[in-house]
């Protein structure tokens, strides 16, 4: 039955679905993985499309920018259209030193700033984790050569920001001391709501720029281009045992 944000029907969306933020982007990642996309829903101009990929059968959707949109969408997939694994993909700004941009991150985990995983559990600061096989899938992917076709591949935590334009004076030197490797707006939420419903998700960013290092900042247009590495990851972890 068609939710408020999601037109479609039951058996519409494959088990697992990526998710850009952008959902012009979720229909070119849509048309290079599948000859046969079909588009299954479009409220508000949030674009899903189903079809099938290496054989197997494969959603891509946007989310939108942020914690309430990604939290909005992934709670409607999970709860009422069958769906098991959400792996988002992304941009982010690198943080840690050893990030660069055109590099992959996979986030194994996600701080956040926000209350919405805070408000979960009373007196609790909820953990934003990725689903571990799924990881485990992506570090597998990871260790072939053309994984590494846009940079290197990095595991660790990101920061799940609420603000993009602002941001506490001396937090990002702060957290890269604690390694954290990159900075994005959504994982924290994804985390939270594939928790909720006992159900897997892991977030897999292509660094656009960095926020200490704005040296080698990609431009617009590369953004849309150089996503490949991490789109091989994705798959890999949406289609794995
Ligand atoms: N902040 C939040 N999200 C991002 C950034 C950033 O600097 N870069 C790419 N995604």
């Amino acid at each position: 039955m068609p939710t408020p944000h999601i037109a479609a029907e039951m058996g519409d969306f494959a088990p697992a679905v990526l998710m850009p933020g952008d959902p012009k982007r979720a229909e070119r990642i849509a048309n290079l993985l599948m000859d046969d996309a079909r588009l299954v829903t479009n409220v508000r101009g949030m674009m899903g499309f189903t079809g099938t990929c290496n054989g197997k059968p494969l959603s891509v959707m946007g989310s939108g920018m942020g914690q309430p949109s990604f939290t909005i969408y992934a709670t409607e997939l999970f709860s009422q259209f069958g769906v098991e694994r959400i792996i988002r993909v992304g941009t982010a700004g690198g943080i840690a030193p050893s990030v660069k941009v055109g590099d992959v991150i996979v986030a194994t985990g996600a701080h956040t700033d926000s209350s919405m995983n805070q408000l979960r559990i009373p007196g609790v600061n909820f953990s934003g984790v990725a689903d571990f096989r799924l990881a485990n899938a992506a570090w597998q992917a990871a260790q072939t050569p053309e994984a590494h076709q846009d940079g290197a591949v990095h595991f660790g935590t990101v920061i799940s920001r609420d603000h993009f334009y602002f941001t506490p004076e001396g937090q990002t030197e702060r957290l890269a001391s604690y390694n954290v490797l990159g900075v994005e707006m959504e994982a924290a939420a994804l985390y939270g709501v594939a928790a909720e419903f006992g159900k897997q998700a892991l977030t897999v960013l292509t660094v656009s720029d960095h926020l200490l290092d704005h040296s080698g900042d990609m431009s617009a247009e590369e953004r849309e281009t150089r996503f490949q590495g991490a789109l091989r990851l994705a798959v890999a972890a949406a289609h794995s045992e």
